[in-house]
């Protein structure tokens, strides 16, 4: 799909762009950025998560006994990178309510771009669970790179990355690194700026939705 790997997943779906769109203008407030920050989140987890892996069951409705299917096991993990991907936790959440919830804190040197940890903390044992890492930006892809590193070390196996808008570049970096990781991506934009933003893109993410500046 548009020239990337076969892990890559471009979704462009009307009801997602029309909201990116929304976030993308400069208009926008705190309040509303933050609202469609999760609708968006939802609507990604709801495609992310259809392959999750399902089990049989018996069940009887008030008609007969029928076998019908459940998700197997009780095994997610959404790990947002902070800050912004906070802003994506309660939209997957909402999906699936039982999921654990890790942390990892990176942020952008703004002279270099390169990422620089801060914190992590996952569930643990993390191995069974499948882990759906979220962040509204994929720039460069040095944040998605280092965040997956990390979750592999600690022994992280079935990794998604959900992202609301990507650059090309960050696609490459990221799916070159770490080529096991499906990507699913809001909105596809054109390139980065000589600052690493994404353009056009949204602004910075983590300000928009936390108010900061
Ligand atoms: C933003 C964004 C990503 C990262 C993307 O975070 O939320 O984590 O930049 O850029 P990259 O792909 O080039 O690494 P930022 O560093 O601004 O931190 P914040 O969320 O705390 O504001
Ligand atoms: N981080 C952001 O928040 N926005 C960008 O465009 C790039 C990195």
């Amino acid at each position: 799909m548009d020239g990337f790997s076969e892990n890559v997943y471009v979704l462009d779906h009307p009801l997602i762009t029309h909201k990116i769109s929304i976030l993308r203008d400069k208009r926008t407030g705190t309040n509303e950025f933050r609202q469609l920050v999760e609708e968006i989140a939802m609507l990604m987890g709801f495609v992310a998560l259809s392959d999750l892996p399902m089990k049989s069951v018996e069940v009887e409705t008030p008609i007969e006994k029928t076998e019908t299917r459940v998700i197997a096991g009780r095994k997610l993990a959404v790990v947002p990178i902070l800050r912004a991907g906070l802003g994506m936790v309660s939209g997957l959440t909402a999906l699936v309510p039982s999921a654990k919830i890790g942390h990892i804190g990176l942020y952008r040197d703004e002279k270099t771009h390169k990422p620089v940890e801060y914190f992590c903390k996952l569930p643990n044992p993390i191995e069974e669970r499948t882990i759906v890492v979220c962040d509204p930006m994929l720039a460069t892809g040095g944040s998605g790179i280092d965040a997956i590193t990390q979750i592999k070390r600690h022994g992280g196996r079935k990794i998604k990355f959900v992202c609301i808008i990507a650059a090309p570049e960050g696609i490459k970096a990221l799916s070159l690194a770490h080529p096991d990781v499906q990507i699913y991506v809001g909105n596809l934009d054109r390139c980065l700026n000589e600052n690493a933003y994404i353009c056009p893109g949204l602004g910075d993410a983590g300000d928009r939705i936390f108010g900061t500046k």
